[in-house]
């Protein structure tokens, strides 16, 4: 974030430069039925920024991130990407994002390549040659060549996870979304995909919300980190403040010490 050029994201296929996109969440609140999950929640993440959102399981992270995307609708606040409402449905045929699922959501009948290249296909951004071009530059960016032919079911769970940000990344997004990037992956595949998250905001300068609960992970790769606690977002600061949090609440969430008195642990015997 301290250089100008963090300002326009760069295409990873023809170069071009766009500007880089902001979000901005307005009091969003939501509920399902009596279940309140988001509580007026407000933040902003700026252009070319790594912003990490971590809570604990139920927080309703994963909500929130489908808010940005347009698949959910709130019934309170507003979403902002770019300035456009994400509820617009124009807004997402006018700025390009990609949002990476935590189960990564290959199709298991389809080889890398294809699951690779059903977007371009279907938005018939180019000839089957420029397709092809396109999806093993993206595949070589990911250092996944060598899966072209494989299915999802031969694959390991972390490259899985690179083929699904591969698979975003040929969308060439200006916003990429992931929603548990790390989960089941030991750390040292763990610690890969946070250097592929900062390389390619490093490289494309694309704007980027990472959800995850991986402490690792946002002190590693995020400018700034929020906190959201049963709907309630708790903190937003420098990821290096995690280091030594101040709310009891967080501290506790972070740095979980194992104590049978603790209120988490009466909680589970019940
Ligand atoms: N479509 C839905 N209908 C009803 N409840 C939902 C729906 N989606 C999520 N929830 C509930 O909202 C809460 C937050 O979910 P989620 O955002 O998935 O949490 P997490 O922080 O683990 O990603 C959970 O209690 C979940 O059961
Ligand atoms: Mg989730």
């Amino acid at each position: 974030m301290s250089d100008d050029s963090s300002h326009s994201t760069r295409n990873p296929f023809t170069h071009a430069e766009t500007p880089a996109v902001s979000v901005t969440i307005e009091h969003l609140s939501k509920s399902f039925g009596e279940l309140q999950v988001l509580k007026d929640v407000s933040f902003k993440v700026a252009p070319g920024e790594i912003f990490v959102l971590m809570g604990p399981s139920g927080a309703g992270k994963s909500v929130l991130l489908r808010h940005i995307v347009g698949l959910e609708l709130p019934n309170s606040g507003r979403v902002l990407v770019d300035n456009l409402d994400a509820s617009d449905e124009t807004t997402r045929e006018k700025v390009r994002m990609a949002l990476v699922f935590q189960a990564g959501a290959l199709f298991n009948s389809l080889s890398v390549y294809d699951n690779l290249a059903l977007y371009p296909r279907e938005h018939q951004v180019g000839s089957e040659a420029e397709i092809r071009e396109k999806v093993m530059h993206t595949l070589q960016i990911l250092s996944l060549e060598n899966t072209a032919t494989k299915f999802p079911s031969e694959l390991s769970g972390g490259m899985k996870k690179r083929v699904a940000i591969a698979r975003a990344l040929v969308m060439e997004p200006q916003l990429l979304l992931y929603d548990e990037p790390t989960s089941e992956l030991d750390p040292v595949m763990g610690a890969t995909i946070s250097e592929i998250i900062g390389t390619l905001r490093n490289d494309y300068h694309v704007t980027s919300i990472v959800v995850s609960h991986d402490r690792d992970l946002a002190l590693g790769v995020a400018d700034r980190v929020g906190i959201l606690m049963g709907g309630a977002l708790m903190q937003v600061s420098p990821a290096a403040e995690l280091r030594e949090p101040k709310d009891p609440r967080i501290a506790d969430f972070l740095n979980p010490k194992i104590d049978i008195k603790n209120p988490r642990f009466k909680k589970l015997e019940t």
